[in-house]
């Protein structure tokens, strides 16, 4: 075990854990943000997106050990109060079905739009095409990114 310092959502914690540990398994066991999902566990779905100094990544394949100083934001720390532009838009389309795929979902989208403000139809399903919904709410996600586009 060692001791690792990490930022997450703006706060600083210190988590004892294996370096191999995914960030999946800290983020949800260690500091009880269960907002991150465990879908495939092999970065193949992309259910356990957060972002990684403002880069979408797979916190199931993300060791410990790699994440250093670099700032975690989970969907938990994506906006104060859940209003940030995509979660309105998810509200306004009544996106989610389950519901377990669509933080993933959102925390991609959101490195699109920080990175693409405006992106294209092709430009989004090239972006959000790795990140899996079992329940198919994949037109309904592009509609919310368009809107959410729309407000930017
Ligand atoms: S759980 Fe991480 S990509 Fe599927
Ligand atoms: S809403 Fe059910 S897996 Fe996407």
């Amino acid at each position: 075990m060692a001791m690792y310092n990490l930022r997450i959502n703006g706060i600083s914690f210190q988590v004892d854990a294996e370096p191999d540990t995914p960030m999946l398994w800290v983020l949800r066991d260690n500091l009880n943000l269960m907002g991150t999902k465990y879908g495939c566990g092999i970065g193949q779905c992309g259910a356990c997106t957060v972002h990684l100094d403002g880069a979408a990544v797979r916190s199931c394949s993300l060791p410990v050990s790699r994440v250093g100083d670099k700032a975690i934001t989970t969907i938990e720390g994506l906006s104060e109060k859940a209003d940030h532009v995509l979660q309105l838009a998810w509200r306004e389309h009544d996106v989610p079905q389950c519901g377990y795929c669509q933080a993933g979902q959102i925390m991609n989208a959101a490195v699109l739009l920080s990175n693409n403000p405006k992106p294209s139809d092709q430009e989004i399903d090239h972006a959000m095409h790795g990140n899996l919904c079992r329940c198919g709410t994949y037109l309904k996600i592009k509609a919310a990114i368009k809107t959410a586009s729309s407000k930017l």
